[in-house]
């Protein structure tokens, strides 16, 4: 495993709500982060059929263009009653066709599509975010870090914080989707704690632990 030395690093990511979300959970390490979006660094095309894959790409091509470590996120929502999907095209299901993204349409088409299954029942709509965490080199090389939670899919949609599918996802454990939490209550982790609630907050403190030793 290397170590990450440099305390300048860029967040390979275009999405807002994640770029956000990594920001906060970078901040009390004494990074600086500087986003892909605001290098206006071309979004690479997410080739990949797995997270590891897509994730590598966006590092990768962050990591080479800036010269800095870079940081990406490639996550998803897999829905077990419809085989794992959307899983890696979870912003595809957002697409419109004019290129915009559109989360209450993505959240209506997954209702659309667990009625279809006839999953109505809690027990028949569980789910999990999945966010896989790459750190790259301008050197080519890459670690990788994976996060996961378990929750159900609930309708209808509950809550504003938060970004995409947010409003539809609801823990395991919890009465609140992510929708209705705070940031700080979604990631639960703070540098140093024994535990994390979102798949993001999970993979980062994999991250974390492993190449900054906090
Ligand atoms: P990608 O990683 O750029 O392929 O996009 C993943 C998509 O998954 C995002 O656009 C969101 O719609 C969704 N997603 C990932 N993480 C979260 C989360 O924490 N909350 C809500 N939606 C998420």
């Amino acid at each position: 495993m290397r170590k990450l030395d440099a305390k300048t690093l860029v967040v390979a990511s275009h999405n807002a709500g994640k770029i956000r979300e990594i920001r906060d959970l970078i901040g009390p390490l004494g990074f600086e982060a500087k986003s892909a979006a605001d290098l206006n660094f071309v979004e690479p095309e997410e080739t990949g059929t797995t997270f590891e894959e897509n994730a590598t790409i966006k590092a990768l091509a962050s990591a080479r263009a800036s010269g800095l470590p870079a940081l990406s996120d490639d996550s998803g929502l897999a829905i077990d009653a419809l085989d794992g999907a959307p899983g890696v095209y979870t912003a595809n299901w957002a697409e419109r066709e004019d290129g915009s993204r559109d989360f209450a349409m993505a959240m209506e088409k997954v209702e659309k599509a667990l009625k279809e299954k006839g999953a109505v029942t809690p027990d028949s709509r569980t789910a999990r975010f999945v966010s896989v965490l790459c750190l790259a080199w301008p050197d080519g090389h890459v670690e990788l870090f994976r996060g996961e939670v378990e929750g159900q899919v609930v309708w209808p949609p509950r809550g504003t914080s938060g970004f995409g599918y947010d409003p539809v996802f609801q823990p395991t454990g919890y009465d609140a989707t992510f929708g209705e939490m705070t940031a700080e209550e979604k990631h639960g982790w703070r540098p140093g704690d024994a535990s994390a609630l979102s798949h993001r907050a999970r993979a980062f403190k994999l991250f974390a632990e492993t190449c900054l030793g906090a």
